[in-house]
Parts: C-alpha cells; sequence; structure tokens
C-alpha cells in the first residue's frame, strides 16, 4: 500500500490532498496542530494516522517527526500562512511571524523527516507563484515563498545524488481558509479539490515543478518579463488595489 505524510493536512489544501489519497487507498499520516481537526480526519479510515505538532517549534517537531508509525515514500510539505504588509508600512513582527512557519517550520520539517528518506522518495514543498513576481502588500508572504522555492530547488540539486526527488509547488489563488480572509479581487481562483487534483497528478507525473492554474502561471510569467514601469500599472490594475 502507498503512504504519504502530509503537513498542514488539517485545512484547505492540505486537507484535501489528506482526504483524496485515504480515498484512494492510501495510508495518509496527516499532521497539524489542530487536534479536533486531526480526530475529524482519522475518523475518515483507519488508513489516516494523525501527528499533533507546531512546526515552529523544532523540538516537538522533531520529535513528533521521530516517531512515525510507518515510513511514506512521498511528503507533502504543505504547511503555511500568509499575513499582508498594509499601506507598504513595513512590520517586523509580522515578517517574523510568516518567516517563522513558512521557512523555519519548512526547515524543521525537513531536519525531521530527512533521517526517513531513502532512494526512490520524493518531497514536495508547496510555496507559491506570489514568489514569481512583485504582488501587491505581499512584501512578507512573497519573500517568504521565494526563500521556499529558493530552498526546494537547491534540495532537489544536492539530493538528486542520492535519487531523493523534490517536487516544488506553486499554486496560484485557491479558495481555503487561508484565502478567505482576503478582501482583494483574486483572478482565476480555483478549488482546494482542483488544487489537490493538480498536485496529485503532478506527483504522479514526477514532475520538478507543479503549476496552476495554467492561465494564471502564464499571465504572472509575460507580467515578469515586462519593463517594471508596466509591470506595476498591470499588476495594480490585474488585482484591483
Ligand atoms: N490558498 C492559496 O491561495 C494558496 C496559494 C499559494 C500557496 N498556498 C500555500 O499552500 C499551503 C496551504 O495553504 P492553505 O490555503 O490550504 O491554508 P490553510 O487552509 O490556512 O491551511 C494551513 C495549514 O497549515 C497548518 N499550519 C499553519 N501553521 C502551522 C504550524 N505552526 N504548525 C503546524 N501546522 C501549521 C494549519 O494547521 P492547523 O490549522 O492545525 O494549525 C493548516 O492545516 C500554504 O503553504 C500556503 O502558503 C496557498
Amino acid at each position: 500500500m502507498r503512504s504519504v505524510l502530509i503537513t498542514g493536512a488539517t485545512s484547505g489544501i492540505g486537507k484535501k490532498l489528506a482526504e483524496d489519497y485515504a480515498r484512494l487507498g492510501w495510508q495518509v499520516i496527516a499532521c497539524g496542530r489542530n487536534q479536533e481537526k486531526l480526530q475529524q480526519l482519522s475518523s475518515l479510515s483507519t488508513s489516516v494516522h494523525c501527528l499533533q505538532f507546531d512546526l515552529t517549534q523544532r523540538e516537538q517537531t522533531l520529535a513528533a517527526l521521530s516517531q512515525l508509525p510507518l515510513t511514506p515514500t512521498l511528503w507533502i510539505l504543505n504547511a503555511g500562512d500568509c499575513e499582508y504588509i498594509d499601506d507598504g508600512v513595513m512590520d517586523a513582527k509580522l515578517m517574523a511571524r510568516v518567516f517563522e512557519i513558512n521557512v523555519i517550520g519548512l526547515a524543521n520539517a525537513i531536519e525531521g523527516i530527512q533521517p526517513h528518506l531513502s532512494a526512490g522518495h520524493r518531497v514536495a514543498i508547496v510555496g507559491s507563484i506570489a514568489s514569481e513576481l512583485a504582488l501587491p502588500r505581499a512584501e512578507a508572504y512573497g519573500a517568504s515563498k521565494a526563500a521556499v522555492a529558493y530552498l526546494a530547488n537547491t534540495l532537489r540539486l544536492d539530493w538528486s545524488q542520492r535519487e531523493i526527488a523534490v517536487s516544488t509547488i506553486f499554486p496560484g489563488f485557491v479558495a481555503t481558509p487561508l484565502t478567505d480572509k482576503n478582501t482583494f479581487n483574486m483572478p482565476m481562483i480555483v478549488t482546494a479539490e482542483q488544487a489537490s487534483q493538480r498536485i496529485r497528478h503532478g506527483l504522479e507525473r514526477g514532475q520538478d515543478c507543479i503549476y496552476f492554474p495554467r492561465r494564471f502561471t502564464w499571465i504572472i510569467r509575460c507580467l515578469g518579463v515586462l519593463p517594471y514601469s508596466w509591470q506595476h500599472r498591470l499588476i495594480r490594475r490585474f488585482f484591483r488595489t
């Protein structure tokens, strides 16, 4: 039976992935902080095992990940959070909170899983398309996801000799509790079901980089090659800020 560990499995994209993999007969190790939501997930099927820990707490993360009920071959490091900077006014505490979960939390997870990794395993790291272009109010989130993409792409290089594959996932907007709080226009937003489908399909095909939705990715890339003055004008119009 195939098996997967998913961080951030209590909500949004991670929850949908956990439900879908369980439905498809995989053994799932679902990770999160919220015990009630973890219990709901484990009641879905006997193939869902739950681990509760806070990824920003290194010792807690290493301890939890040292006691896995089984060794998965697919590891989806998805947990993350988003906070926006208002009116371009820097808030270093906000910046630290976002980096603490998105970057340091990811590093804690990688440190925790690395003793279990061996040839043939795949580690999938959830970044964001926001890392590819400067978007309004995304000073903290976009910068953290740029760090995530760099980290993931570098691990791919360094782990290739050990035959451990790394996939970087670059979602556009996905309707989840994380984006429910956004008050701005979110062009071409997809459902968590669509996100799960696209991620699972890309991982099954062994893709190094998984981008979705396709048209939104294409627009972001086109904007990215324009002169900065054009980019800024078009981005403001596109996101209606
Ligand atoms: N939604 C989008 O439009 C979008 C777009 C691009 C990229 N992404 C990325 O996709 C990933 C999932 O996002 P989502 O939209 O599904 O968000 P979400 O619904 O808010 O879910 C976030 C998940 O991360 C977990 N998490 C947060 N802080 C944690 C911590 N300190 N320790 C352990 N777990 C923690 C949460 O667990 P608990 O609730 O149990 O604490 C939850 O399961 C994130 O990395 C996000 O940046 C999302």
